[in-house]
């Protein structure tokens, strides 16, 4: 019998680099009631959002993910030449294909990388984090950089006022590598198909002559917020427990930025200490989907709040539905 080779495996793998884009256009909830029947002490009571950020027409997903990579590479410290693999989590990119990866991977001279965009929606970066860790130490990659970038208001019909206010751009990008200890806790995922009208892009002739998009998005609110408050603490518990921390030991905890009433109940539930800070970027972010954990992130490094090797718990939750949770290393 033939036996094939397999890579060298290495033993640990963590997050060497971060690095985000925010467009520069603040969109105020005011704006947002010119098209909605709403107002913004509403809309910061029910989401806890007080702005967030639209990209212009020159900035894409592309773009956003380029210069949230350039700032990870340089944050890690290596260089383009030395990536295996360029991952992006979007489901706002205009093309089925080519992927978005490939287009990123050319932009910052990213000539050895293979490329792959991934469609986990809000989910996305967690499970990217899942995927590149086992590639990590396995040995099929040695530096992979993971984007989550996404130009959500493209696709948000803004006469609707259950979406109009929560959705937004931006980008978030990490190097993962090998580590000396490991760096990623292992990833606890799941996806219940059943639910898949909860949150959905469709295809839609009017998004597509407004923005160039050719999909516009729907979503049953309350269904996704019960859910995400059922589930997602249960999620995040089992993360902590697979990789043999305790809520004590967490510097921050960072959840996908859907609602801040979501994260106050997850807060809750998990009996976070006082120590941790909580994550609360929707307040001048919006909802990023696949660009929201890492946002978040880099938030809290940017503030003071979190400093490289503090131990955080990251959970990611969107359409599918789908979600991924797991802890790590600052970088
Ligand atoms: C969208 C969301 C903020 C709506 O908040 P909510 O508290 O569930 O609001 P409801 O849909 O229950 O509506 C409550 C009331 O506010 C009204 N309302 C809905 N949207 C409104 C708006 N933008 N402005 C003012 N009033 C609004 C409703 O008509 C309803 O009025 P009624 O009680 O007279 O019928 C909330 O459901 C949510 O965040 N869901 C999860 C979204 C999410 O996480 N999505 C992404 C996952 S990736």
């Amino acid at each position: 019998m033939i036996t094939l080779n397999t890579p060298a495996p290495v033993a640990h793998a963590g997050l060497l680099g971060l690095g985000v884009f925010r467009p520069e256009r603040i969109v105020t909830n005011d704006e947002i009631c010119q098209k909605i029947d709403s107002n913004d002490e509403w809309i910061q009571e029910r989401s806890g959002i007080i702005e967030r950020r639209h990209a212009d027409a020159h900035e894409t997903v592309v773009t956003m993910a380029t210069a949230a990579a350039l700032a990870a590479i340089a944050d890690a410290g290596i260089s383009p030449e030395q990536l295996d693999m360029v991952m992006i989590a979007t489901v706002t990119h205009r093309y089925q294909t080519p992927s978005a990866a490939v287009e990123v991977a050319a932009a910052i001279g990213a000539v050895n990388a293979a490329a792959i965009d991934s469609s986990a929606a809000c989910a996305g970066f967690c499970y990217g984090l899942g995927i590149a860790d086992g590639m990590i130490r396995s040995g099929v990659a040695k530096y992979i950089l993971l984007i989550g970038a996404e130009k959500l208001s493209e696709i948000v019909n803004f006469e609707d006022r259950g979406t109009a206010f929560l959705f937004a751009d931006g980008a978030g990008a990490v190097i993962v590598g090998p580590t000396q200890a490991q760096g990623i806790g292992p990833t606890i995922w799941g996806a219940d198909g059943t639910q898949l009208d909860a949150i959905i892009m469709e295809p839609d002739v009017f998004t597509a002559e407004r923005t160039g998009n050719p999909s516009v998005l729907t979503m049953q609110g309350q269904q996704v917020f019960r859910w995400a408050v059922e589930q997602m603490g249960d999620a995040c518990m089992q993360a902590l427990t697979a990789a043999g921390v305790s809520v004590a030991d967490l510097a921050a905890f960072v959840p996908h930025q859907a609602n801040n009433r979501i994260t106050d109940a997850l807060v809750k539930q998990l009996n976070l200490p006082d120590h941790v800070a909580i994550a609360r970027d929707i307040q001048y972010s919006g909802n990023t989907s696949a660009a929201s954990v890492p946002l978040a992130l880099a938030r809290l490094r940017e503030n003071g709040e979190v400093k490289s090797g503090d131990l955080v718990l990251l959970v990611g939750f969107g359409a599918g539905l789908v979600h991924a949770a797991q802890v790590a290393l600052v970088p």
